[in-house]
């Protein structure tokens, strides 16, 4: 039955920003429980449940990926999955502990499609980004990390600017107001999604990246 307004059904319309629904004072307990109600984008229609952060508030450093993938989707929880065990392996070769550490990512929904009977990542367009930055925001606000580092071209990007390359510009030191110290590295996905033969170069390269933001809290 189509209604007065024009729609059929009752249709729970999207917000564009998360902006409206962070709480006043924020904590991450707070945070998280009205993250779990966000329709924000139109990622909580397909998504199994909001994937907040995950880590202590007083954590040093965060990590931020791009969004959950289909375990952590299922889980609840960030990294969980294969890209969270190749990050796991990373943080000890890096000798980080990662209870230690705050880890989230810039959308907290699942994006995927199907594929037969599997449901293969999507990557998240801008409007999603924006829409669920303030999420971010606010976990960079409450648990103020001295080091943030972006992982992928899409944390990357959202946080540090458009422009910015991993490929080239990857474990450098950014000017930035986030963090006393902001870098980013490569999404622990890209290791796996890469030529078997490189991988464990790959993986390398990337626990060093990680290695090196441990030297600089340590100097
Ligand atoms: N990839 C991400 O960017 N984040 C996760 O939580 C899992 C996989």
């Amino acid at each position: 039955m189509t209604g007065a307004c024009g729609y059929v059904g009752e249709v729970t319309p999207t917000l564009q920003t998360a902006a409206p629904l962070i709480p006043p004072r924020p904590t991450l307990p707070k945070l998280q429980e009205a993250a779990a109600g966000c329709t924000a984008c139109d990622l909580y229609k397909s998504g199994t449940q909001t994937v907040f952060g995950d880590g202590p508030r007083e954590a040093e450093i965060m990590l931020v990926g791009e969004q959950p993938g289909d375990k952590e989707d299922l889980a609840g929880e960030p990294f969980v999955g294969p890209a969270g065990q190749l990050l796991d392996r990373a943080l000890v070769a890096a000798e980080i502990d990662r209870t230690q550490v705050y880890v989230t990512n810039v959308v907290k929904h699942f994006k995927w499609e199907a594929r037969g009977k599997r449901r293969i990542h999507k990557k998240p367009n801008m409007a999603e980004i924006t829409a669920c930055k303030p999420w971010l925001e606010a976990e960079l606000a409450v648990v103020k990390p001295t080091a943030l580092v972006c992982l992928g071209a899409t944390a990357a990007q959202a946080l540090l600017g458009k422009d910015f390359r991993v490929s080239t510009q990857r474990g450098e030191l950014v000017d930035s107001e986030l963090a006393d110290l902001v870098t980013a590295t490569i999404h622990p996905s890209s290791i796996l999604r890469g030529p078997p033969e490189e991988r464990e170069k790959a993986f390398r390269g990337f626990a060093d990246d990680l290695a090196k933001v441990a030297q600089q809290l340590r100097a």
